[in-house]
């Protein structure tokens, strides 16, 4: 039996939790990679509860912490040989500056640079499979981002769509530097925008600030169920037309062309050195 293993960040809420039960249904071998035991133990219940799989396992990963990434990271290939498929959608909106255990402002540091140092350590098991799949959910919301050079961590003037749109261009340009260093293997990543969903996005985990907003949203009908936003990352994850496609963005499972600036290679080039450096990674990559 050589069952297909994918992990998914954030697997505990709104499309992480939507994406974990399809790919268990489809009989993946599922890492629910969640950084609150208790709201993950609920969420591991409900997909097992919903599909009856025993091929769900929980794991605890918080991005807002490299040492807890490294933790994930060196657990997970103690105990498995390969992985196949890495969903990296785990996703913060902050309203006020907050940040992550190392200091970073807390939207770039968990929505790129955890994923960042957690893709990059988890390549030797991606490259022990036979086709490997990386897939960064990002956001339409990179068009209105930028790249703040002299400041990532936004420790100026921050406002919540400076954040969040500059973490969701991180992502993609993240996509494209990884892409083309990993041309010829077996690894390829792509990014996609969801399109806008009804999840638990923006509601604060502790005061619950956001609550009633969302239950708003949620009843707007142009908004996408969790079951809905997650169709592109699970088309990415498993369908065969989408074998060896890399370096792309795609929306409703199409490819989408990116605006110039999301291209711009002087600063994805930037923001691959920057973060290695962050991360404590060497900057180049071991094919
Ligand atoms: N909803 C939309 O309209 C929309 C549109 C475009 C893109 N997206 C993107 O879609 C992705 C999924 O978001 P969603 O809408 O499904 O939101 P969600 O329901 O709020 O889910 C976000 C998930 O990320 C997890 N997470 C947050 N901080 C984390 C950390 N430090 N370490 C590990 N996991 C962490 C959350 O865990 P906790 O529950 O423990 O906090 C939760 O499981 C995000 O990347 C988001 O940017 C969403």
């Amino acid at each position: 039996m050589n069952t297909k293993i994918a992990i998914v960040t954030g697997a505990n809420s709104g499309m992480g939790l939507a994406t974990s039960i399809e790919l268990a249904l489809q009989g993946y071998h599922v890492v629910m990679a969640c950084r609150n035991e208790e709201r993950g133990r609920i969420a591991l219940d409900e997909a097992i509860t919903a599909t009856g799989s025993k091929q769900i396992e929980l794991m605890k990963l918080d991005l807002g912490s490299l040492h807890s990434i490294r933790n994930f990271a060196a657990q997970f290939m103690d105990t498995h040989s390969k992985l196949d498929v890495l969903i990296n959608n785990a996703g913060v909106v902050c309203l006020k500056r907050e940040e992550t255990s190392d200091g970073f402002e807390m939207t770039l540091g968990v929505n790129h640079l955890g994923h960042y140092l957690l893709t990059r350590l988890l390549i030797p098991a991606l490259k022990a499979a036979t086709q490997a799949r990386v897939i960064n959910v990002s956001s339409g919301a990179y068009k209105a981002g930028k790249i703040h050079l002299e400041d990532p961590n936004l420790t100026k003037r921050y406002n919540v769509i400076k954040s969040y749109s500059q973490s969701k261009l991180a992502n993609i340009m993240f996509t494209r530097e990884l892409a083309e260093r990993l041309d010829g293997t077996n690894i390829t990543v792509n990014a996609l925008h969801p399109g806008a969903v009804g999840t638990n996005i923006g509601i604060n985990r502790t005061t619950g600030f956001g609550t009633a907003i969302m239950a708003v949203v949620r009843k707007i009908p142009s908004f996408l169920t969790p079951e809905e936003g997650a169709r592109t990352a699970i088309y990415l994850a498993i369908h065969p037309e989408v074998n060896g496609i890399t370096g792309e963005y795609f929306y409703q499972q199409e490819i989408q062309e990116l605006k110039p600036h999301a291209m711009d290679k002087s600063v994805s080039n930037f923001l691959w050195s920057w973060s290695a450096e962050q991360t404590g990674l060497p900057e180049e990559l071991v094919k």
